[in-house]
């Protein structure tokens, strides 16, 4: 098998003169030795580009970088940097959002099952608006009117009926979603009249989401003619058709941009004649492709005629999308990252588990050793953000790369991070 594809990993990715990976400027073996692994390495250039790509795309104060792809203090400032809103799923996100400085009118918060408590935090500090997901959620809304707080500025979350050609976990437009209100039985309807004459909201739009990691830019387009033709008789300002945009993990596979992207959901707005602004939430592709993790190689276990077992220091803590999902990754080792790959491994964690596979079928090269530092490409969403404690493993570090230099964002969990909860 020939070398990792160029368009699975980060922007700046570059050969060095000895033909190994540097990312940012910043060889990926000095990264390894200095923070240790597992490691995630950004490289932010990257990520600023795609947020770049997304804003020129749909406009300013258009886009909504979905905080559950990744998310710490450092990413929130960038993307609040590059003029991107923030959806926030959980008043958890919001906190983060709000403590790295970003400010509350530029948060938009979700989520199918908001608690009354989180509902109140996200008025009183000031979120731009709620995306309602409920009629029980209309009626916490109405309690906390009654109590005086002030009227949320809020959007229907609509379920338009669209099948998004993705893994089932992931797929959230389809009528049998526990997801925003259903179009087809009238729920939709029902919602959008009793907000409107609701005292306790100010509706101002309305959302759909239909799912994650769709390569299909046919299913966006069918999602917002469908959403289009509901919101048509309402004429509300803003109309967001959600994230969802796949993006390429293994070879073989090519996702469209986010340029092509909106160039889809823009004509298609367009040609149905919509007049609210168009928003969208992207996470995925905004941060999936920024990232590489680098683990070392512990075991290289042979069986003969069965297969061979590579462990490295993470698994299914860092990672649980492949046992999740099933989802394809690809391995390389940054020494030699031109290098043709042609030994068959199964890429394992360190967990107490068979089923803690990072990649079921991967090759590797020839010369793959104990002690090498591999790299998986495309873990820069929903890898570190679903993240683990599981047996007690630490979480990794995660460092930015930008011109020659690194920074820490997250540091590594330590031993006493792992008590820190206990009271006695
Ligand atoms: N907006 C809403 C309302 C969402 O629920 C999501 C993702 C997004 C935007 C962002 O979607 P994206 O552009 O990232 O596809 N853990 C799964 C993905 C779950 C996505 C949940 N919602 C995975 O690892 O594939």
């Amino acid at each position: 098998m020939s070398p990792v594809p160029r368009h699975l990993l980060p922007e700046t990715s570059a050969e060095r003169a000895d033909g190994s990976l540097e990312i940012g400027g910043v060889s990926t073996l000095d990264l390894a030795a200095q923070y240790g692994t597992p490691l995630f390495v950004y490289d932010e250039q990257h990520l600023r580009s795609r947020c770049r790509e997304a804003v020129t795309s749909f406009g300013a104060d258009r886009v909504v970088y979905a905080t559950k792809a990744f998310l710490c203090r450092a990413m929130a400032r960038l993307v609040h940097e590059e003029g991107l809103m923030l959806d926030v799923a959980t008043s958890g996100e919001l906190f983060v959002a709000l403590s790295a400085g970003v400010p509350a009118s530029r948060c938009v918060l979700h989520g199918n099952n908001k608690s009354l408590d989180e509902l109140r935090f996200a008025i009183t500090s000031g979120v731009h608006h709620i995306n309602v997901d409920s009629f029980d959620e209309l009626d916490r809304l109405d309690t906390l009117h009654r109590e005086g707080l002030p009227v949320p500025r809020v959007a229907l979350r609509i379920t338009p009926g669209v099948e998004a050609h993705t893994h089932e976990y992931i797929a959230t437009g389809q009528d049998d979603s526990k997801f925003g209100f259903n179009l087809a039985n009238g729920d939709a309807a029902r919602a959008v009249s009793r907000a409107d004459r609701s005292p306790s909201v100010e509706l101002m739009g309305l959302h759909c989401h239909i799912g994650s990691n769709v390569f299909a830019v046919s299913s966006f387009a069918r999602a917002a003619e469908v959403m289009a033709a509901f919101a048509a008789p309402y004429d509300l300002p803003e109309l967001t058709l959600g994230g969802g945009l796949g993006v390429a993990y293994v070879e073989g596979e090519q996702a469209p941009s986010i340029s092509e992207w909106a160039t889809v959901l823009l004509d298609a707005c367009r040609s149905l004649g919509v007049r609210s602004a168009i928003t969208v939430e992207p996470g995925r592709s905004i941060v999936a492709n920024a990232a590489v993790t680098l683990y070392s190689v512990g075991t290289i276990k042979d069986i003969p005629g069965v297969r061979s077992y590579l462990s490295v220091d993470g698994g299914m803590s860092d990672n649980p999308r492949p046992v999740l999902y099933g989802s394809g990754y690809e391995a390389f080792l940054p020494r030699a990252w031109g290098a043709d790959r042609v030994r068959a491994v199964r890429v394992v964690g360190k967990h107490c588990e068979s089923g803690d596979i990072l990649i079921n079928d991967a090759m590797v090269p020839a010369d793959t050793a104990v002690g090498d530092v591999l790299a998986m490409p495309v873990t820069g969403a929903y890898g570190y953000s679903m993240s683990s404690n599981y047996n007690m493993v630490g979480k990794p570090a995660v460092v930015f790369v930008r011109d020659g230099k690194s920074r820490l964002v997250l540091r590594r969990q330590t031993h006493e991070d792992l008590v820190a909860l206990d009271i006695d």
